[in-house]
């Protein structure tokens, strides 16, 4: 599937000149002194291929969980074209053409909510909201009710800020110190539970544990909770049963706004539109980028509640009144004229049906590891967004080695198959595969995913 573009391009001296300057995202480059980096040079459809024409099964949508829609869409590239010659930019203080009609479709699957702050990244959009709560704390609270709780395993963005809410110790080490004010609740990973207790009982516990921080604190000093609905790079781990019904009642209870982080989940990724739906919660800001133009274009969204978007136009003459925030390129267009047209793809190929359908088959195909490798301790998640814990041991629950697990993880790429691990996260827990293929991908696709795990943990470990 390579064409002709390519065999044009000289690739040696794309990879030296990747060698010699580009500095890639959450890497060591020590390797790269004696090899060289990877360099994806096309994609089509579940496949992407690389420097060397390899072709490779794409399990984890480019890596970290975005490309949902799949790669090649000339359909979202003509609209972005078309777009960019129209208009290509103008600030976020005026409005544009695909800024309103996304704001209207992306808020028609999205009840209860109503406004749409545009800006460019995951971290930016989680940024936007503790800005906002921090806001209204001092609006309506003297500021003292301004402390954002997050919790242990969760990631929300690689800024200082929203390191400051980050529950994975190892992204956090060495960036320190961190802004005040945020306060980390405990995880529900029912696998590694912290109670003697399971299934809707631990799930209640783990939500419980949310309150006894509220208490310690101070209800009157904490403005929001922020989670999200699965995490992510943390290990995968959906909610247990009881937890979130258990978290909205809390947030209720002591007028804490609810914050959901759906970076990961948002645009189709467990099987809903977004993530909270499949939990039933009503949170009052939900932050989302990475699906939703599938990698297209830059495009981020905090999205709040009018009740929320109230509370800044209360005084036109107060010039502090207003939320005083710019994105720059949150006011290019390409992103929500992208976005628009990937969530036509999601509609015109039931890709949420999809998901719903080859999520339930891979996570039992996953489960059928279990039976093969003793080293696969649990294996879970939620859509198309799975992940496989492994361990020494089942009784002890000891994580294996991360040598061995990114063992596994060359040994698929090896087979033409890219799967995903836990990475620098927690110290230690860096033992989960994660998986997260497009949401077009096919029960073929899925079989040739898992098959590929399968081989490779009995290279690695029989
Ligand atoms: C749950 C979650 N929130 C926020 C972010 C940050 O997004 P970005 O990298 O676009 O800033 C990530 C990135 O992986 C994420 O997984």
């Amino acid at each position: 599937m390579m064409d002709g573009t390519f065999q044009d391009n000289d690739i040696d001296k794309v990879v030296a000149a990747d060698r010699a300057h580009v500095w890639h995202h959450l890497s060591q480059h020590k390797p790269y002194e004696s090899t060289d980096p990877r360099v994806i040079v096309e994609g089509k459809g579940m496949r992407v291929w690389d420097q060397h024409g390899k072709e490779h099964l794409d399990a984890v949508s480019g890596g970290v969980w975005t490309v949902n829609v799949g790669y090649g869409r000339e359909e979202i590239a003509n609209a972005v074209r078309d777009q960019l010659i129209k208009l290509n930019y103008f600030a976020g203080s005026a409005g544009s053409i695909p800024g309103a009609m996304f704001s209207e479709k992306l808020l028609s699957k999205m009840p209860g909510l109503s406004r749409v702050y545009y800006c460019n990244s995951g971290s930016e959009a989680n940024e936007k909201a503790f800005k906002m709560v921090r806001q209204i704390a001092h609006k309506r609270h003297g500021g003292r009710k301004h402390k954002i709780l997050y919790r242990e395993r969760d990631y929300h963005g690689t800024t200082i800020g929203c390191l400051s809410a980050g529950g994975q110790d190892e992204r956090n080490a060495q960036y320190g110190p961190f802004a005040p004010g945020f306060v980390s609740v405990p995880h529900c990973l029912e696998y590694r539970a912290q109670w003697d207790l399971a299934g809707e009982d631990y799930g209640r516990a783990a939500a419980d544990a949310i309150e006894e921080v509220i208490l310690a604190e101070g209800p009157d000093t904490v403005g929001a909770l922020c989670l999200e609905p699965v995490t992510a790079g943390g290990g995968v781990i959906p909610p247990p049963p009881g937890y979130w019904p258990r978290v909205q009642e809390i947030c209720r209870k002591y007028d804490i706004l609810l914050h959901i982080d759906e970076v990961v989940c948002g645009v189709g990724r467990t099987g809903t539109w977004f993530g909270y739906q499949q939990y039933g919660v009503e949170p009052d800001f939900v932050t989302m980028a990475k699906g939703v133009a599938s990698g297209y274009a830059a495009i981020a969204c905090c999205v709040t509640t009018e009740a929320v978007f109230d509370m800044f136009k209360e005084d036109a003459d107060d010039p502090l009144d207003y939320f005083r925030d710019i994105s720059t390129f949150g006011g290019c267009t390409a992103g929500p004229a992208a976005a628009l047209e990937n969530m036509a793809i999601i509609e015109r190929e039931s890709l949420l049906e999809n998901c719903t359908a080859m999520g339930d088959y891979m996570l039992d195909r996953l489960g059928g590891l279990m039976d093969r490798h003793k080293v696969v301790g649990d294996v879970r998640g939620k859509g198309l967004f799975l992940g496989a814990e492994l361990v020494t041991d089942r009784g002890s629950k000891d994580p294996v080695p991360e040598a061995q697990v990114k063992a596994v993880v060359a040994d698929c790429m090896a087979q033409g198959v890219i799967i995903g691990a836990t990475n620098r996260s927690l110290p230690g827990f860096n033992n989960t595969l994660t998986f997260s293929p497009a949401l077009i991908a096919t029960r073929h696709d899925i079989d040739r995913i898992v098959d590929a795990v399968d081989g490779a943990l009995g290279r690695v470990f029989d």
